[in-house]
């Protein structure tokens, strides 16, 4: 059979890896792919876009299945446009896509099913803003409404950070069009900037991610991101920085809450609403001291980088488990996990995540063994030359028994690798080590 991976991340780089290893699978195409899956001879990049050229692309090659990497083409209705034509793709309908390209739907949502989440308002007044600020107090959260790449969040500390953080999200000046924040539409279809304020949730994040053919759920196994870009959780928010899996903060007790108080009564309650989620679904939870889990952000799609040590651990045959998920038997499915853990961290150009520089040269990425494998993102071959094309370059992901071995292995895998201002954490794991 034929597949189609759309996306061009680190995320998209280990599906693709992934699907390779089933036996049902003869071709994997990635549209549009990165330097590193165009690079894999056993793997095709497609340079599209378009969701009518994907569409043409996939009938005229029949590809059995497509799976959608990144929230962009899903909050585009790619789901619904394929569909339409009679093509098989996980994910998301554009609808229920919502509960991330939209902060306020997924706050409205959550509080509507009595989903455990911040306690929050939503402004498009910026004076109101200001005020609702002043009468909570630091800290506090400010969150662009709209997709910003991770971008729109402010976790304030003090009253000046908030304010500051309004002024741009709301200010007149376009200033956080510039920073790339997608406004939705109002009732009155403008789209408009908006934020949502939301009380600061102390505890320990994990990623809870799991997959829904609309009725049925299948967890996937449990990470943690590292969302700052220095050691130490210091400096900006990024996409990610690395992950590992499991997340040992999701005890048993946390893993059966967060399912039955977030998970299935979000599923449950899209169809309620009349959108049924299909796709993958992850949860970011904030978990406090008592193990109670509340969700911090719904994505709609498998995170990156935590895809990459997640699936390195899957020993089930991903193709077989995407098909029970878009012919709706999920219930059929069990996962097989490696009992090892897995370990990746991030490799990010100079520059990220502000201004991250393209075009610099890549050397000494190790071959792949059983336990070691470089997962390429923001990279491109430019006349043979692998070289640096967006903010995350490359994901090193490692299998070892443990965090605290793992951390080693993987520090020894990237070791040869050299590009100009590469940047890239000591610490990922810390947490794990810690407990
Ligand atoms: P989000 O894009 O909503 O996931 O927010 C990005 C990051 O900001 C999260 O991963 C958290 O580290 C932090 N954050 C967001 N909301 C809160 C909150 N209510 N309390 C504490 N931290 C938060
Ligand atoms: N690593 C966080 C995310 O994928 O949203």
């Amino acid at each position: 059979m034929k597949v189609l991976v759309i996306g061009s991340g680190g995320r998209e780089h280990a599906i693709a890896w992934k699907l390779l290893q089933s036996a049902k699978v003869q071709t994997v195409y990635v549209a549009p792919g990165n330097g590193g899956t165009g690079s894999d001879n056993r793997l095709h990049n497609v340079p599209l876009t378009d969701f009518t050229e994907l569409a043409d692309f996939v009938v005229r090659e029949r590809i059995a299945l497509t799976v959608v990497g990144p929230e962009g083409p899903l909050a585009g209705g790619i789901v619904d446009f394929f569909r339409a034509r009679g093509l098989r793709i996980f994910g998301p309908t554009q609808a229920a896509a919502q509960l991330e390209s939209s902060k306020a739907y997924a706050k409205a949502f959550m509080k509507r099913h009595q989903i455990p989440t911040a306690a929050y308002d939503t402004f498009t007044d910026a004076a109101a803003a200001h005020a609702y600020v002043d009468s909570h107090g630091a800290s506090i959260v400010i969150k662009a409404d709209g997709l910003a790449a991770g971008k729109g969040v402010v976790v304030a500390t003090t009253l000046a950070q908030a304010h500051e953080a309004i002024d741009w999200m709301l200010g007149t000046d376009g200033a956080a069009n510039t920073l790339g924040v997608q406004h939705n539409a109002g009732a009155d279809g403008q789209a408009v900037p908006r934020v949502v304020i939301e009380s600061f949730l102390e505890g320990e994040e994990a990623s809870f991610i799991v997959m829904c053919d609309g009725k049925n759920v299948v967890s996937l196994a449990t990470s943690q991101d590292h969302k700052r870009l220095l050691d130490g959780d210091e400096g900006p928010n990024t996409g990610g920085m690395g992950a590992y899996s499991p997340a040992p903060v999701v005890t048993p007790n946390v893993h059966a809450k967060a399912m039955h108080e977030i998970i299935l009564p979000t599923i449950h309650g899209m169809a309620k609403d009349g959108v049924p989620f299909t796709g993958f679904l992850y949860a970011g939870l904030m978990i406090d001291a008592q193990g109670q889990p509340r969700t911090v952000e719904f994505n709609c799609r498998l995170g990156d980088p935590e895809t990459q040590p997640i699936l390195m651990r899957l020993k089930s045959d991903l193709f077989v488990v995407l098909m029970h998920a878009t012919g709706g038997t999920l219930d059929e499915v069990e996962l097989q996990w490696d009992r090892r853990v897995a370990l990746g961290v991030v490799i990010a150009a100079h520059g990220y995540p502000y201004a991250p520089r393209k075009g610099d040269a890549i050397h000494g990425i190790p071959a792949e063994t059983a336990e070691g494998i470089v997962f390429h993102a923001g990279t491109e071959l430019r006349d043979g030359q692998l070289v640096t094309s967006g903010g995350r370059v490359l994901c090193a992901t490692v299998l070892a028994d443990s965090v605290k071995q793992a951390q080693p292995l993987v520090y020894e895998l990237l070791q040869p690798i050299r590009f100009d201002g590469m940047q890239y954490r000591r610490d990922i794991g810390h947490r794990a080590v810690k407990r």
